[in-house]
């Protein structure tokens, strides 16, 4: 499948970033995991940001035979793709790549195969134009993107809930971050995933469960509500995982009705359990820093139609803005990678040519990692 996309979202009317003094051109380049992507942002000298090309492909139906991602073919699929994406993404932008201020890869966390591919190719790209290399975190990206398209001041609320993640950030300016809740053990996203595949869901499991789950009764199955009550903002997701296996277990053969159901009462579970822990974490964001700007969630599961509903409610309850990018900035993209890239131009910081790839990378240098991880995944 070639789900290869690519948008712009506007200056002002009337406005081009060539208007705007000292604007920076930077390429970006993401391959930490099963997208391939390359795209060009403008981020003017007034902070405003502009997406000149954004090509994202994704690789959902190379890894679907194994029901997940396997980072040999991932790595081999980005060695094939990125440098015609990366053509694309400078012809699409009309820019030379003398043009450009510097060039962004996504440094970590991630499968390592991945990340080695562009990495190395952003450190060529930069050693034969001498332009500036910036080796980016990806969770950084992640953290930064909300101001790309709109203008949001420090300090804010990150939730970043996908596959490989599930943390809550206090964002206090570029490189300042603060981990105020995370996942003990399975990423949000992961459980999804797996929730459907032992219920015998096609991959990814996420969006097969939310449409299940709006067909099931939520109340046939009394699932637990991880970690609900307690006072930090940390996450857990394997206690109902198992619980969501021995329900199925126990009536099995599991007929349509039955599968429903039990996403139902899965999702449900994780829906109440989210909305206590961003609760917690946002009365720990208040006390610690002052009310947070907004709100802003990033990551695959914030497709998530009934989690989008759930942020809404929490951070009205909260006295707080809700605000979520476009989708297709949520899930991994390259004008994310490109944007953290020129934040970081724009303060003078920049890497050099002995960047190294990184498997982890924790956002927040100070975080302690928890103690109960139960794969590689959750301690990205
Ligand atoms: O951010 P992303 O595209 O990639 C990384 O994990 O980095 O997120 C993918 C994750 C998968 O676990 C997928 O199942 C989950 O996001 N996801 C969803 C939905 N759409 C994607 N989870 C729940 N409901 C969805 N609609
Ligand atoms: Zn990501």
């Amino acid at each position: 499948m070639t789900a290869a996309n690519s948008f712009l979202i506007s200056a002002a009317p009337g406005q081009s970033e060539r208007d705007v003094p000292d604007t920076l051109y930077v390429l970006g380049i993401e391959t930490t995991c099963d997208e391939t992507a390359a795209a060009v942002v403008a981020r003017g000298g007034d902070g405003g940001g502009r997406i000149l090309s954004n090509i994202v492909r994704s690789q959902l139906a190379e890894h679907a035979p194994f029901g997940g991602v396997v980072p040999e073919i991932a790595a081999r699929a980005h060695v094939d793709l990125l440098d015609g994406l990366i053509g694309r993404a400078m012809k699409e932008a009309s820019l030379d790549f003398r043009a450009l201020s510097g060039v962004a890869a996504a440094a970590g966390p991630g499968l390592i195969g991945g990340v080695i591919v562009g990495l190395t190719t952003a450190k060529a790209i930069a050693m034969v134009h001498d332009t500036p290399l910036v080796a980016v975190n990806h969770l950084e990206a992640h953290a930064l993107t909300p101001r790309l398209t709109a203008a949001l001041s420090f300090p804010y609320c990150l939730f970043l809930v996908s596959g490989g993640h599930t943390q809550i950030q206090a964002v206090r300016g570029v490189g300042d971050y603060v981990r105020l809740g995370t996942t003990v053990d399975d990423a949000i996203g992961e459980a999804f995933d797996k929730v459907a595949k032992m219920l015998g869901l096609p991959y990814p499991g996420g969006p097969e469960v939310e449409r299940a789950a709006s067909r099931g009764d939520p109340g046939r199955f009394a699932f637990p509500r991880p970690m609900k009550g307690r006072r930090d903002a940390n996450f857990s997701l394997s206690g109902l995982k198992t619980a969501v296996r021995n329900a199925a277990f126990a009536i099995t053969p599991l007929r349509p009705r039955d599968i429903d159901d039990l996403c139902a009462g899965f999702q449900a579970a994780v829906l109440d359990s989210t909305a206590d822990r961003l609760r917690i974490g946002l009365e720990l964001f208040d006390a610690r820093f002052g009310r947070p700007a907004a709100l802003v969630a990033a990551g695959g599961v914030a497709a998530n139609q009934a989690v989008r509903a759930v942020l809404g409610d929490v951070a009205a309850a909260c006295g707080t803005a809700l605000m979520l990018p476009p989708m297709g900035l949520c899930t991994d993209n390259g004008a994310m990678i490109a944007w953290a890239g020129a934040e970081r131009l724009a303060l003078g910081l920049t890497d050099g040519f002995d960047a190294r790839p990184r498997a982890r990378w924790l956002l927040d240098a100070n975080a302690t990692v928890p103690s109960r991880f139960s794969n590689t995944r959750a301690g990205f």
